[in-house]
C-alpha cells in the first residue's frame, strides 16, 4: 500500500476530489495547510509598497492506495491540476504498512476499497 499525498491550489481541490471519486477512491483526507516550494512564497504589490507573503494557502490530498494503483492515481491528480504555472504544486509517494477497517477488522488492500 502506498500513501500519496499531492499538495495543490486550493482551487483545484473540488474537481480533483470529484475526480479521484470518478476512478473508485471514494475515501481520501483533505487538509489545508500553508507552505511555500522553491519561490519562498510571492512578492505582491500594495498601495505602491512591496510586500512579501512567505506562506500560501494550499490543499493537501490525501489517499491510501493499493501499490496497483499508484501510477492511474498519480496521472489522475496530475491531468486535473496541472496549469504549467509555477505553485501547481507536488506529489509524495510514500509506503504504508497496514490498513484496517474498524467496522470489520479487515487488514491491508481489502481495508482500502
Ligand atoms: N520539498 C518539499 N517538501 C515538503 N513540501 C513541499 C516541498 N516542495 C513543495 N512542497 C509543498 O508543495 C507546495 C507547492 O509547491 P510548488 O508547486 O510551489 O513547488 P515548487 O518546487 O516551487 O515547484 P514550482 O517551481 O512549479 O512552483 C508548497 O507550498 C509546499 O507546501
Ligand atoms: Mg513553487
Amino acid at each position: 500500500m502506498k500513501r500519496i499525498e499531492a499538495i495543490i491550489k486550493p482551487e483545484k481541490m473540488e474537481q480533483l476530489r470529484l475526480a479521484l471519486e470518478e476512478v473508485g477512491y471514494p475515501g481520501l483526507m483533505i487538509t489545508k495547510i500553508d507552505g511555500h516550494g522553491k519561490q519562498k512564497g510571492v512578492t505582491r504589490q500594495w498601495r505602491g509598497r512591496e510586500y512579501k507573503i512567505d506562506l500560501l494557502p494550499k490543499a493537501k490530498v490525501e489517499v491510501i492506495v493499493p501499490d496497483k494503483d499508484v501510477k492511474k492515481i498519480v496521472k489522475a491528480i496530475v491531468d486535473n491540476v496541472h496549469t504549467g504555472e509555477v505553485g501547481d504544486g507536488k506529489i509524495f509517494v510514500s509506503d504504508v504498512i497496514n490498513a484496517v477497517r474498524i467496522r470489520t477488522s479487515e487488514e491491508g488492500d481489502a481495508a482500502l476499497l
